[in-house]
């Protein structure tokens, strides 16, 4: 998970003379590795105090929003922690399990790199959280920018009749309108193809909060009979969100440019239909089997897998193939619970053991596979 951390003003200690020294390595480092950006995922781990200028990775539209409404920076910092918690959730039985690294500026490492699946999902989740937490920081009244919808007036009706406008309703389309303006502007500077997939799927997932807008009425009148309804527009939960963007992740279409780079269409052949409402990607997925830097992928050696499971966290599937050790672990359950006169539940603590399978490590370091 993500830590609360100061971000440091680069230069400020070190010894002078180690610095002298490492300074033309570090330069030569820096021009060899492709850049891994970093991004406004950032804000997550900057905690309570935002400072636009020390956060590395916004580009000067995205700073100069920044310094205009700090209030949504605050928000949008808030969400980040939620939507990864929900990225996390929705991949905890799979190979590539949405996790970050700590105290790093691009957050989920050199993965986001590769035009891949996952990448997809996770701009289309995270343009999603960014909607999300910023309408429900205007309904809440915590932003000077916006409030409720106040489009929501007077008279309207639904299948069950007519109802009054009332209460606050959500007003999801500033968060739109500004999780829009803030996370596509680094995108809208390149014209190449990761730009026109990172800007569709963004698109998808500010698109998806607003599929789940609902109906939430309260009813008056004699004695319940809801003769009269005052009603408003409400988000659902974000986790309905995150299934959905989750299924679109199962369903993701591949896709390659046109010939003049404006759009892209769908790779196979057999793609009917229109990639409007999909998650595009362009690359294939490594399988995130091993542990590989340059690719950044953390490997499965060490994760928990399930013995009887034919899924993805199957064991089988889990550890590729290198199979699993085994260790039993004791485990402190409630049990014999008695409810007892009034009104409290009492248990005892049992102990029981259960086997806890973990994949295994690749068996030889990568380099003795070169010859
Ligand atoms: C995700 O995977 C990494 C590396 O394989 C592992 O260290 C981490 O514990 C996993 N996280 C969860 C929640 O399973
Ligand atoms: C393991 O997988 C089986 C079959 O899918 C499932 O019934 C069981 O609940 C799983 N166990 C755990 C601990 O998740």
């Amino acid at each position: 998970m993500l830590e609360l951390r100061k971000v440091r003003r680069s230069g400020s200690s070190g010894p002078e003379r180690a610095q002298g020294i490492c300074l033309p390595f570090i330069l030569l480092l820096l021009m060899f590795t492709p850049s891994v950006d970093s991004s406004w995922w950032y804000i997550g781990a900057l905690g309570a105090r935002v400072i636009c200028d020390n956060i590395p990775g916004l580009v000067n539209k995205q700073r100069q929003l920044c310094q205009r409404h700090p209030d949504l920076m605050q928000s949008i910092g808030e969400g980040a922690k939620e939507w990864i918690h929900e990225c996390q959730h929705q991949f905890q039985h799979h190979r590539w399990n949405c996790s970050t690294l700590e105290r790093d500026h691009t957050v989920f490492g050199r993965v986001m790199l590769r035009s891949s699946r996952e990448a997809a999902f996770v701009y289309a989740i995270s343009s999603a959280g960014v909607v999300y937490a910023l309408t429900r920081a205007c309904s809440l009244g915590e932003l000077k920018s916006c409030g409720c919808d106040t489009h929501k007036r007077g008279r309207a009706h639904d299948e069950l009749g007519d109802f009054d406008w009332g209460g606050c309703s959500d007003n999801v389309n500033y968060g739109i309108k500004f999780a829009k303006a803030f996370v596509d502007a680094r995108e809208r500077m390149v014209k190449d193809a990761r730009a026109l997939m990172n800007l569709h799927n963004n698109r998808c997932g500010r698109m998806a909060v607003k599929r789940f807008m609902k109906l939430e009425c309260k009813c008056h009148g004699v004695s319940g009979s809801c003769a009269l309804r005052t009603c408003w527009l409400a988000m659902s939960d974000f986790r309905r969100t995150g299934d959905y963007l989750r299924k679109k992740y199962n369903m993701a279409v591949e896709v390659t440019m046109n010939q003049d780079g404006t759009g892209f269409m769908a790779a196979g052949r057999n793609f009917k239909g229109t990639t409007k409402n999909e998650l595009v990607y362009v690359e294939n997925s490594p399988d995130y089997c091993l542990m590989d830097r340059t690719a950044g992928s953390l490997g499965t050696a060490g994760r928990v897998c399930n013995k009887s499971s034919k899924g993805m966290d199957g064991c089988e599937v889990m550890c590729c193939g290198r199979g699993y050790d085994t260790t039993r672990v004791k485990r402190v359950t409630k049990c014999e619970c008695r409810f007892k006169w009034c009104c409290s539940v009492e248990c005892q603590d049992c102990e029981d053991t259960v086997d806890v399978h973990t994949c295994k490590p690749h068996k030889r370091p990568d380099w003795l596979d070169l010859t």
